[in-house]
């Protein structure tokens, strides 16, 4: 017998199939698809945490302290409602203003936390007076609530405060947790430290806005006059 006959009657010639090597192959093709999928799926969770350090104001998530929380619910005590908290996280703030009788909505980027905040508020039963969504607060319109929380970043409280200011109604209360606005004035501050939130009615800073507007309308014409004589 020659060697080549040999081979094929050992099933080792050329198209013959060895069975030690389909199941190893088959072992790295799922070990790749493994690794891959899970490489997919962290990087498919991480990046909506990881997105708001690469935004122009970083806002990353990092939840209200239990503290923090009973200090916006205190100063909101005579309030009811709609309420809006601006970058809503986990949901804790929404959730916990739902259990106090608000109609609780959220608008946070990230849609993990916004899923998240849903199961949690289905989980404590206030699902039907809360709503989440998977919004760009610079985007979203908040005409439309009484009562507005907000947990920002210093870098980004002045050009909310604008914001704020062309679209709340006079009634509306504002309440900054951690960081106050930089021009705003309070009209009362609870708790201290990280857990410090301040209260500001909505008709002082309109009229200040107002005022404000006034007073470039007059420095305007003052120039215009000036420019024309
Ligand atoms: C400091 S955390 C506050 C979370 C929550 N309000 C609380 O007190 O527990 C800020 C949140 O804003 C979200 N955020 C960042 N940029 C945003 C944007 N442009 N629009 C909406 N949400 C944003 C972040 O994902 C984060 O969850």
């Amino acid at each position: 017998m020659s060697a080549g006959e040999l081979m094929l009657n050992s099933g080792q010639g050329a198209g013959s199939v060895n069975p030690e090597k389909p199941s190893r192959s088959r072992l790295g093709l799922i070990v790749t698809g493994v690794v891959g999928g899970s490489l997919v799926a962290l990087y498919a969770v991480a990046t909506p945490f990881v997105a708001p350090a690469l935004r122009k104001v970083c806002l990353p998530f990092v939840p209200a302290t239990t503290a923090q929380v009973e200090n916006v619910l205190k100063v909101l005590r005579a309030r009811s409602g709609t309420l809006v908290d601006i970058g809503s996280g986990d949901g804790r703030i929404v959730i916990a203003a739902a259990k106090r009788g608000f109609q609780a909505s959220g608008f946070e980027l990230n849609p993990w936390l916004v899923w998240y905040s849903r199961y949690n508020a289905w989980r404590e039963g206030v699902h039907r007076s809360t709503s989440f969504h998977i919004s760009d607060l610079w985007k979203a319109n908040f005409a439309q609530y009484s009562n507005v929380v907000i947990f920002g970043v210093p870098q980004m409280m002045d050009q909310l405060e604008l914001k704020l200011a062309n679209e709340l109604s006079d009634t509306a209360k504002v309440v900054a947790c951690r960081f106050p606005f930089p021009t705003w004035i309070p009209e009362r501050t609870e708790g201290e430290g990280i857990d410090t939130v301040w209260v500001y009615d909505t008709s002082m800073f309109k009229s200040n806005l107002h005022h404000g507007s006034t007073e470039t309308h007059k420095q305007k014409t003052q120039i215009n006059k000036t420019s024309s004589s």
